[in-house]
């Protein structure tokens, strides 16, 4: 009796620990136009860090809100420490309103051995990381891409110049990581070459398999 409420007691704390899949891909390879598919079609829930420092930062009162703006009036990056409690605090509120909304996608993380490590170091135990999904795109592309992006929306870090540095830290900072899940088998890799819509049907796979 003891143990099978045991038993029920540990499946329910497994199933509601938050299910994550990072979104990993160059500047330009088609990350924030699939996560909104993702969102619409699975009912994931979109994490960003930038976002959620911003919005930490402008709201009156907040936990962390004048520390952050304190470390970026001083030009310096933020501590992953504190990006990573902002990501756990968004994923606690989410899963408080409904316990079943427990997956959730992260958008350009990590990008770094920085990134990984405060992920591992705050967040091992608490979320699961389900997949890394990919999208592999060549670097001619992915600027191309940005540059009429840039062209439409004014984003103004997609210019020639920032677009080279953003893809040399991509390809020296990030690709590693990929390369790392690679190993443990965690990435699954989408073709972002081809059109929004081709793309989104090698990413529905992924999700109708895994899901
Ligand atoms: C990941 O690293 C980047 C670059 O150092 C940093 O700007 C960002 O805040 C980090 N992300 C998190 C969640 O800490």
């Amino acid at each position: 009796m003891v143990i099978s409420c045991w038993g029920a007691l540990i499946r329910k704390l497994l199933m509601m620990r938050p299910q994550v899949v990072f979104v990993l891909g160059g500047p330009g390879a088609g990350k924030g136009t699939q996560c909104a598919k993702i969102v619409k079609k699975y009912g994931y829930t979109h994490l960003s860090a930038g976002d959620l420092l911003r919005s930490e930062r402008s709201k009156e009162g907040t936990e962390y809100g004048e520390l952050i703006a304190s470390f970026i009036k001083e030009g310096k990056i933020v501590p992953v420490a504190i990006t990573i409690q902002l990501i756990k605090k968004a994923m606690e509120e989410k899963m408080a309103q409904d316990s079943a909304k427990n997956t959730f996608l992260i958008d350009g993380f990590p990008r770094n051995a920085d990134n990984l490590s405060g992920w591992n170091n705050h967040m091992n135990g608490y979320a699961d990381v389900k997949f890394v999904l990919f999208f592999d795109c060549s670097n001619e592309v992915c600027i191309e891409r940005c540059l009429e992006r840039g062209k439409a929306s004014g984003r103004t870090d997609d210019n020639a110049e920032s677009l080279q540095k953003r893809i040399q830290t991509y390809m020296q900072s990030t690709k590693p990581i990929i390369d790392e899940y690679e190993k443990e088998g965690k990435v699954r890799r989408v073709d972002g070459a081809k059109t929004v819509e081709q793309v989104f049907l090698d990413v529905q796979k992924i999700f109708d398999s895994e899901n």
